[in-house]
This record gives C-alpha cells, sequence and structure tokens, in this order.
C-alpha cells in the first residue's frame, strides 16, 4: 500500500495549534487552552460546549459553522460580539490568528496585521472536520462535495482561488444580467469570463480529484478490508454540465433561454460534483451507515497524505464526538493512522474511556466543565 512507504520514508513537520483562546463563544465565556502535540482529547458532559470548541476553531479556518446558518447565533447570550484567537505553528513559522465577529461584521487579524482575509486565515490552518454529520458528505447534496474538493484545490494550487473569485464574480453578474431581463449581447458579455475562469477551475478540480482516488482506495482499504477486493469503488466527475454539450460554452448556449426564463445560470462549474459509486451503485445504496464514515475518513485522510506528500505539510484534524463517528475497532485503526502520519487531532468524548489509547506518551487529556477546561492531573 502507498501509505505505507509513505509513513516509512517521510518525516515532516506537523502544522500544530499550540493554543486557542476564546471569549463569548456560545455557552464559554472564556477559554484559554494551551495545547499539546499529537492527539488532545476534551472530555465533558452534554452541553458543555465540546463542539463548540471544535466549531470555534472551524470558524477561524474557515469563516463560517458547521451548524449555525448565521453567525450571530454564535455569540453568547447577553453580548454583542465572540473573539477567538489561537496560535499555529506552521510552514516552519508560528503564526497568530485573532478574528472578532458582531451582529454585522467580521474583522480579521493575521501576526498583528488588521488587513488579513479570510483566506489567509484559511492557508494558515489546514483543519479537516469529522463530526457524527459527516457522512452527509455522501448523502447530501453536490455543496458539500465540491467545498471538499476546493478545499485541496485551494492548498495544492495557487491559482486556484483567483479562478474561482473571477468565476464566482462573473457567474454574480451574468446572473443579475438574466434576472433583469437584459439584452441577449449584454448577457454574452459576461460569458466569455464566465466560461475562462469556469474551465480553469474545473480543470484544477478534476486534476485533483484524479491525483486522489488511488490514495483513497489505499485508505479505504486499510479502514474497510477486503473492501477493493469485494467492491468496486469509483469517482468520477461532473463537470456540473450534460456530457450532451461538447463543452461548457455549447451548454450556455443551449440553456441561454431557459436560463432568461428562471432568471439565472442552470448549469456550470457551480454545478460541479464527485460521482462516488461502490458497484456502478450510488455509495449511499450500497453503504451502512459506518461503512459511510469510514469512506468520508478515508476521503479526509486521502486529502491529508496527498498534502503531506506535496507540501511536507501536515493537516490538523478536528474530530467531534468520536464514539458516535465509529465502533471501538475503527476508532483504534483511525487514531492509530493520525498518530502514525504525525496528524494532531483534537478529539471530543463525553467519556474518556471510550477513545482506545494508542500512543499514550503523545496523548493530552483535558477535562471541560462549567466552562473550565483543565488538563488531567
Ligand atoms: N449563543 C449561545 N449563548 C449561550 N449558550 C449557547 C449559545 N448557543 C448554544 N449554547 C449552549 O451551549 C451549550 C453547549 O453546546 P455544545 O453543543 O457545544 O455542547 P457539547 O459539549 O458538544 O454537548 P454534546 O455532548 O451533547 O454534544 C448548550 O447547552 C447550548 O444550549
Ligand atoms: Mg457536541
Amino acid at each position: 500500500m502507498r501509505y505505507l512507504y509513505f509513513l516509512n520514508k517521510i518525516s515532516f513537520p506537523m502544522a500544530q495549534i499550540d493554543c486557542l483562546k476564546l471569549q463569548h463563544f456560545r455557552n464559554l465565556s472564556q477559554i484559554e487552552w494551551t495545547l499539546g502535540s499529537g492527539q488532545n482529547i476534551i472530555v465533558g458532559d452534554n452541553a458543555a460546549g465540546k463542539t463548540a470548541i471544535i466549531e470555534a476553531l472551524w470558524f477561524l479556518a474557515s469563516g463560517r459553522s458547521f451548524r449555525a446558518n448565521q453567525p450571530k447565533q454564535l455569540i453568547q447570550q447577553d453580548h454583542n460580539q465572540f473573539t477567538l484567537y489561537c496560535e499555529v505553528a506552521h510552514q516552519h513559522r508560528t503564526h497568530r490568528l485573532g478574528l472578532c465577529r458582531d451582529a454585522i461584521q467580521t474583522i480579521i487579524h493575521l501576526d498583528g496585521q488588521k488587513n488579513a482575509t479570510q483566506s489567509d486565515l484559511s492557508q494558515c490552518l489546514p483543519l479537516q472536520l469529522l463530526t457524527p454529520e459527516s457522512h452527509q458528505l455522501l448523502t447530501e447534496g453536490p455543496k458539500a462535495r465540491r467545498r471538499f474538493l476546493d478545499w485541496g484545490c485551494f492548498f495544492h494550487y495557487a491559482e486556484f482561488i483567483g479562478h474561482w473569485r473571477q468565476f464566482q464574480r462573473a457567474l454574480k453578474q451574468r446572473n443579475m444580467a438574466l434576472k433583469q431581463q437584459r439584452p441577449l449581447d449584454e448577457i454574452a458579455l459576461w460569458d466569455k469570463n464566465l466560461i475562462g475562469a469556469g474551465l480553469a477551475v474545473n480543470a484544477i478540480r478534476s486534476d485533483y480529484l484524479q491525483k486522489l482516488e488511488p490514495i483513497l482506495l489505499d485508505f479505504a482499504e486499510y479502514l474497510m478490508p477486503r473492501f477493493n477486493e469485494q467492491h468496486n469503488l469509483t469517482l468520477s466527475f461532473y463537470p456540473g454540465w450534460s456530457s450532451h454539450y461538447q463543452n461548457f460554452g455549447d451548454s450556455l448556449q443551449q440553456y441561454l433561454s431557459k436560463d432568461r426564463q428562471l432568471g439565472f445560470t442552470q448549469y456550470g462549474p457551480h454545478r460541479m460534483d464527485i460521482r462516488i459509486k461502490v458497484d456502478q451503485q450510488d455509495a449511499l445504496m450500497r453503504l451502512s451507515r459506518g461503512q459511510q464514515k469510514l469512506l468520508v475518513c478515508s476521503l479526509l485522510l486521502a486529502q491529508a497524505q496527498y498534502l503531506a506528500e506535496q507540501s511536507g505539510e501536515s493537516v490538523i484534524m478536528l474530530i467531534d464526538d468520536l464514539p458516535a463517528e465509529l465502533d471501538e475497532t475503527h476508532r483504534f485503526k483511525l487514531l492509530n493512522l493520525l498518530q502514525e502520519m504525525h496528524i494532531q487531532h483534537l478529539v471530543t468524548t463525553t467519556s474518556l474511556e471510550l477513545i482506545p489509547a494508542t500512543h499514550k506518551d503523545s496523548r493530552h487529556v483535558f477535562y471541560l466543565h462549567n466552562s473550565q477546561l483543565r488538563p488531567s492531573t
């Protein structure tokens, strides 16, 4: 297996969160947390705020929550804003990331500079997330799969973010022209940019997916032994428009009158999807819930390994409520793999007994109670 080869040969510096401070986030008034390298376990009762800590880090890295539609829901009741700060060692440097959010706006700081953007923060904090809802990557609509793929494209291809922004801008303008019933030649004005940037975005996505597929199969084989022998797992790239049309431009032409009726662009890279099939059938139909979760773990691990191979960098993995995710055997396998891959990981649980002790020397346990996070003594 490729990853075993990788584990034996490469030792790379770990991206690592050294400390996290937060204020007035959900039920947590104030937390100051110094993390260890390797495994960090947060133990707490229901409603202690474990998911809130994972959510805070995810908000810093992505500018959004994985469970609230509106950032103002994250502000502690009876307060006006929340603040987040973390120090992360990344690419042989330590970065200081800060974010303050009130009901209206977000203010971002990076290394003391005020003019930083969300994508600057994302670049410094390569997080991956596993929650009890992670199987939705397979079961829900394509949006989550686009995010998954775009995460990797963002880290691997420096030009990706520029093309992506250009595409989003052109799409917005074209949709506005469609909605306002502008004349055809005005709508066509946006097509050139839309097609150019859209094809560049999709070319990167498709290339990245191809690189990921063999690594994914290795991890799926490790987490679900003999899976590859018994089943044929395939990933294919759906560009966002029908294969009946030779290219994106043709598809835009064909759907122009319908787009004008609807007031938006129906097909294009904004509808891209990864089609995941097991034995030629939709993966959802063939896999148990547990297998779906293991497949999602394999997808994330494949991304992590490819990043390490290409850039010598590791991701940081957030795992909310690990016991709800996997049975004991698979909890052990996953944690073992994360330790072997030198990936710092943050795990939450209601009971420490549910977390298998894989590498005790790099295990750091913290108890969350009454909004206080204390290391175990
Ligand atoms: N804006 C807010 N202000 C104050 N409290 C909030 C806010 N939003 C959520 N809460 C509360 O924060 C608490 C922590 O929720 P959280 O989901 O993080 O707990 P948890 O430790 O992950 O629990 P579980 O083990 O059940 O998953 C809950 O009691 C919730 O009602
Ligand atoms: Mg929780």
